[in-house]
């Protein structure tokens, strides 16, 4: 069965002993707790050598925030898929509402990302949502359902099993309006159901689905109470151990 997953995302947050030192304390405050879920941090670039060789990774997989959609070469200032993975990190945040809206990635994009990612080891947490005038015109559905197909439905079977799924509203993303666990549970059900029929139930079942958009420890409990809701994305609240690890341990 999927698995329970609970993954930062620090965005452009912390300079590099800030973010060591953040890092350190969350392995410290997991020594010897049992958690119910995996957990992830996703750093930017210049943190994820330091962190994942200064933290237990077996206990907390690290993440990249982003990819290049090139292999190598003369791309200044791009990073690899294959760069990510030599750093010890084992997970890559891609398709983030604020890498489509202000870095104009494509869902063509997205899709050569989520290749080079796959085929260099890496877990792509791949991240779909729609903004707020989509939501108001009842058109979320189509919306996810359209970046899901466009950016994974070329994947094989095996392949498209080893995606993370995650689902932030962007009407909720740093702005403290959470989606309801209804609202939540309504749509991680309709994109296991729009997986089903693509991949099989089998597939869909085992997909993680995490809910992103100002999840915090007073609200996590509650959305991860839904079926389908099988862990969260996190941002201002994953930028200290504090704030952090309650949502952590809401599994
Ligand atoms: P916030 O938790 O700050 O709303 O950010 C969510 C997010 O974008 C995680 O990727």
């Amino acid at each position: 069965m999927r698995k329970n997953i609970v993954a930062g995302n620090w965005k452009m947050n912390t300079t590099l002993p800030e973010g060591l030192a953040l890092a350190k304390d969350l392995d410290a405050a997991l020594k010897g707790k049992t958690v119910n879920c995996d957990v992830v941090i996703g750093t930017p670039f210049t943190h994820l050598a330091t962190v994942a060789a200064a933290i237990d990774t077996a206990k907390i997989g690290v993440a990249a925030e982003n990819c290049a959609d090139q292999e190598k070469g003369a791309y200044t200032g791009e990073v690899s898929a294959a760069m990510v993975a030599s750093t010890g990190a084992k997970y890559v945040i891609l398709g983030h509402s604020e890498r489509r809206a202000y870095y104009h990635e494509t869902a063509e994009i997205l899709k050569t990302k989520v290749n080079l990612a796959l085929a260099n080891g890496l877990t792509p947490i791949f991240c779909i949502g729609e903004v707020l005038e989509e939501r108001e015109a009842g058109k979320h559905f189509e919306v996810v359902e359209e970046q899901i197909k466009k950016s994974l439905f070329d994947l094989s079977v095996a392949d498209f099993g080893k995606l993370v799924l995650a689902y932030e509203p962007v009407w909720a993303i740093g702005t403290g309006k959470t989606a309801s666990s209804d609202q939540a549970q309504e749509i991680h059900a309709y994109i296991r159901k729009v997986i089903a029929g693509k991949y099989g139930q089998e597939v869909a079942d085992n997909c993680s689905i995490l809910y992103g958009g100002s999840c915090n420890a007073s609200n996590a409990k509650e959305l991860f109470s839904k079926p389908d809701v099988d862990g969260g994305l996190i941002g201002g609240a994953s930028l200290g151990v504090d704030k952090f690890l309650p949502i952590i341990e809401a599994f």
